[in-house]
């Protein structure tokens, strides 16, 4: 064993299986409607495609959570959709309503897709966000770059929305193997280019959000939420060695036990449908674990969201641990309740 000098970033620390005593804390959507500033930068954009794709824009959005909060992280600004786009889905968000895609429901639609080399084409402005941030992020900040998974992409790109059961992926994925594994395939190695290109860039770490691989039971969760997710993270460290890697398999439930033995992954998310004390006995034993407080307490405050943040604090308090919210914060939270967080996990 060699002996590697330990990173001086708090995130890289905690991800390299260091124990602090205060934790790393970044928030998924960080960059978002509940902020001011944001919506300000996002009305100058015109709509949301325009912000991901306009490098100044998306940078300086990204930016606005960490001069506001100083968190220890910066998740570039973009979404996990762009890569259907690339690929040659249309995407359009219709407002108030989410995201709409064009549909692949047959191998004809799958043909119709553009070969993965193409993607850079439509995302290279991701990659000019990440080489921006790279420059202008404080010497602390860990930047992180993000792709979805291939399952929670593909329930997009079948059902051509979002959809509370994954119904029309589960029904292609029985009805027409060939093509709904043809179509992972596809993501999987696209997935690969895409991260490498953003680390190339100067992405740091990747997080890879598997939003839906709750909906994934037994053989299917092992076939297509671990297994691509082992894939795309050998495939990532046989070309960029040492960049960490996070796995959000969201409301794996029993599945998250031993997903980082199983995947590679450097660290697992955690969702606030498990408790944290469960999440220390069970996942933490693998090594780095983020999560998990429930993103209301960040519209509702109060002495719970203090109590609940300590709590969460002490019970991954014998491992690595990055404090982050179970999921993402929604438009309608308090921007102060935030920085009580933050000040919960601080100032202890
Ligand atoms: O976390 C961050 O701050 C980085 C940027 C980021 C966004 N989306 C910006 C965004 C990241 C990492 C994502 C991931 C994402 N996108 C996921 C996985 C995580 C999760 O939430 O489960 C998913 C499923 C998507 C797809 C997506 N994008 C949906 C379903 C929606 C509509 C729902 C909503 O919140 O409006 C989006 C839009 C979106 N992506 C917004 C933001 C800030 C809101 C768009 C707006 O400004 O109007």
């Amino acid at each position: 064993m060699t002996d590697l000098p330990s990173p001086s970033k708090t995130i890289l620390r905690a991800l390299s299986g260091e124990r602090q005593a205060i934790p790393p804390v970044w928030m998924m959507r960080q960059a978002g409607r509940y902020l001011p500033e944001y919506r300000a930068t996002r009305a100058k954009a015109g709509d949301f495609l325009s912000l991901c794709y306009t490098p100044d824009l998306a940078a300086e959005v990204t930016l606005q959570p960490i001069r506001r909060y100083g968190f220890d992280a910066a998740i570039l600004f973009a979404d996990i959709l762009l890569i259907a786009q690339a690929l040659g889905a249309e995407l359009w968000f219709a407002t108030g309503e989410g995201p709409r895609l064009s549909t692949v429901t047959g191998p004809g639609d799958l043909a119709r897709l553009k070969p993965v080399e193409a993607i850079h084409e439509t995302l290279s402005p991701v990659y000019e966000t990440v080489r921006i941030l790279q420059g202008e992020l404080p010497a602390e900040t860990t930047l992180i770059g993000f792709a979805g998974a291939p399952w929670t992409v593909a329930t997009y790109m079948i059902a051509g929305r979002g959809t509370p059961d994954q119904g029309p992926a589960h029904a292609l994925r029985m009805a027409d193997p060939d093509t709904f594994d043809a179509l992972i395939e596809l993501l999987i190695s696209a997935t690969i280019e895409y991260l490498s290109a953003q680390i190339a860039a100067g992405a740091e770490v990747v997080k890879l959000f598997d939003s839906w691989a709750g909906s994934l039971k037994g053989e299917a969760f092992a076939r297509y939420a671990v297994d691509p997710t082992r894939r795309i993270i050998a495939a990532l460290k046989a070309r960029h060695p040492g960049i960490p890697v996070i796995a959000f398999p969201r409301e794996a439930g029993e599945g998250y036990i031993g997903f980082a033995r199983a995947t590679g992954a450097d660290c697992v998310a955690i969702d606030n449908s498990v408790s944290a004390d469960w999440a220390a006995a069970h996942v933490q034993v693998d090594g780095c674990v983020q999560g998990n407080l429930d993103p209301r307490h960040m519209v509702t405050g109060g002495a719970a969201l203090t109590e609940e943040t300590r709590r969460i604090v002490r019970a991954f308090s014998n491992g690595p641990h990055i404090f982050n919210l179970g999921h993402g914060i929604t438009p309608e939270a308090d921007p102060d309740n935030v920085q009580r967080m933050i000040d919960a996990i601080r100032g202890g």
